[in-house]
């Protein structure tokens, strides 16, 4: 019997309010990929449980797992197996801001990787990583784990990632809103004012130094952001009072997850609280939300 190959891969939080396309936090949260060759069939079978049953193509050459399987095979100049079974069990609330995408699409490197030499370095998943999701900031942290900030160089996504204690908590709320990042990304403006990019700088250097610095009582500030949140919070209905509820419940900051419609709060107490406020708050509008009390995972997607 052909062995079976395991990958899990964390869910992310991109952008962090001032981070725009840069920044991005993976979390203890997973989607775990089984792939088993078949040698007697002639393609490869896709079955999906849980999050996006229904929704997600479970045709391979229409799948994102299946399509990044195929790019790895192709970067190694190696053919995939002809025949197989490839379980996807999502805990992942699709298209929500939580990087379900950058998970389809590490978690298929990694398999294609492994089934065709194992040729590619972390470097070069990174980078072809990237380059099938358009931006850095989800599957940066997915590969490396912990706050990976990351910059687009000589053709390369460069990331240095930086490890969050277990005493920081992050708290996740989905609505049952959903908000395609194509969508979210229409809704920015084409330019912005010289003073909103400095504000952005400052912001997004604080709050990376705060981090760094174990210094959360002043985090909020480090969220603020001039570039997304101000035109991605008007897609959320309630969002404004959802997040304002998170910081009257006592949570140090909150802000949008990646493009939405998660929002997140940080906090290093009142957790259970801070999530029941802003589920509270979501169903003042009458709309239904899930929460969950993360941490950061410091380690990444593996090959288990
Ligand atoms: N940086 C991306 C965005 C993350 O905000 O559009 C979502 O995929």
């Amino acid at each position: 019997m052909t062995k079976e190959l395991h990958v899990r891969i964390p869910a992310t939080s991109a952008n962090l309010g001032s981070g725009f396309d840069a920044i991005g936090l993976a979390l203890n949260l997973y989607n775990d990929m089984y792939f088993t060759e078949d040698p007697a069939a002639d393609t490869i079978a896709i079955e999906v449980e849980g999050e996006g049953v229904g929704e997600i193509s479970t045709d391979f050459d229409e799948n994102l797992v299946g399509k990044s399987m195929r790019a790895a095979a192709v970067r190694n100049q190696r053919a995939l197996p002809q025949g197989g079974r490839l379980r996807l069990v999502n805990r992942i609330p699709t298209s929500r801001g939580l990087g379900s995408s950058s998970a389809a699409i590490v978690g298929g490197i990694l398999i294609g990787n492994q089934l065709t030499g194992g040729g590619l370095s972390r470097q070069d998943i990174l980078t072809l990583a990237t380059l099938i999701e358009g931006h850095p900031d989800n599957v940066a942290p997915a590969i490396c784990g912990g706050l990976a900030v990351s910059v687009l160089a000589d053709g390369k996504t460069l990331t240095n990632s930086i490890p969050i204690e277990e005493g920081l908590s992050f708290i996740t709320v989905s609505p049952e809103i959903y908000v395609s990042t194509d969508m979210a990304r229409k809704a920015l403006p084409k330019t912005i004012a010289y003073q909103s990019a400095v504000f952005n700088v400052s912001r997004v250097s604080y709050l990376v130094s705060s981090f760094i610095m174990k210094r959360y009582d002043t985090l909020q500030y480090g969220l603020e952001d001039r570039l997304h949140v101000p035109y991605r919070l008007k897609l959320i209905p309630g969002g404004a009072a959802v997040l304002q509820a998170a910081l009257a419940a006592g949570a140090a900051g909150a802000t949008i997850s990646g493009s939405g419609s998660t929002l997140i709060a940080f906090a290093t107490g009142c957790e259970a609280a801070i999530k029941d406020a802003m589920i509270g708050a979501f169903a003042a509008q009458g709309i239904r939300a899930v929460g969950h009390i993360l941490k950061c995972d410091n380690t990444g997607a593996v090959i288990l």
